[in-house]
């Protein structure tokens, strides 16, 4: 895969409804984008945001986990072969295992829908809710070799209100993801 002068070359990882994917999509083909997604990679092949890829046509794979070895050892490739500057995971729900982003040796960012370091993990809106918090977020981070652990780069928050429902919060949180995403990858690449 060729470079294109001023744009990273990216990579987003997704495994399931994809719509992160959809709104980065979106943001890649606007003018003043700063990235161009060259590889959409899913560890589930019935994810729906393969649509996505498809509908943009955009080179996507499908790679099944059978063991971390094998999964990051293929993808390693892949992404080398796509000369890939940056991954963004989307909704990717493998954990990377330190070796891999020691070996990938450029960034790689996660959307994780917590005010993190609150709510690492899964459950976030739930957990949220149960503890009676005020409110909750979005948080976009630089992926480390501990979970939901690195740089913070960008994070927006959203007021809980006594009437939500995990589904409900889940719907807010969202929407706020696909507004910061493009943003953090801006913030991030402002600074290179
Ligand atoms: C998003 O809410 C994202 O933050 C979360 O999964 C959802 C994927 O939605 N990711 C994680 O929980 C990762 N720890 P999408 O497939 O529609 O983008």
């Amino acid at each position: 895969m060729e470079k294109s002068p001023g744009k990273k070359n990216t990579a987003v990882f997704i495994s399931g409804r994809g719509s992160n994917l959809k709104s980065l999509i979106k943001y890649s083909k606007t003018k003043k984008s700063l990235i161009r997604i060259v590889l959409v990679v899913s560890d589930n092949l019935s994810a729906k945001g393969l649509i996505y890829a498809n509908k943009s046509k955009i080179n996507n794979i499908v790679i099944k986990y059978s063991n971390r070895k094998t999964f990051e050892g293929r993808l390693l490739k892949l992404l080398k072969r796509n000369n890939v500057d940056l991954i963004c995971l989307a909704g990717f729900m493998k954990i990377l295992s330190g070796k891999f982003i020691k070996q990938f040796y450029k960034p790689i960012l996660n959307i994780h829908p917590s005010l993190l370091p609150k709510y690492k993990g899964l459950n976030t809106h739930n957990r949220a809710i149960q503890n009676k918090d005020k409110y909750s977020g979005a948080t976009v981070h630089i992926v480390n070799h501990k979970l939901d652990s690195g740089k913070i780069i960008l994070q927006k928050k959203v007021k809980i209100l006594k009437t939500d429902s995990e589904k409900s919060l889940a719907k807010k949180v969202l929407k706020i993801e696909h507004k910061i995403y493009s943003k953090a990858i801006i913030k991030l690449l402002a600074s290179d």
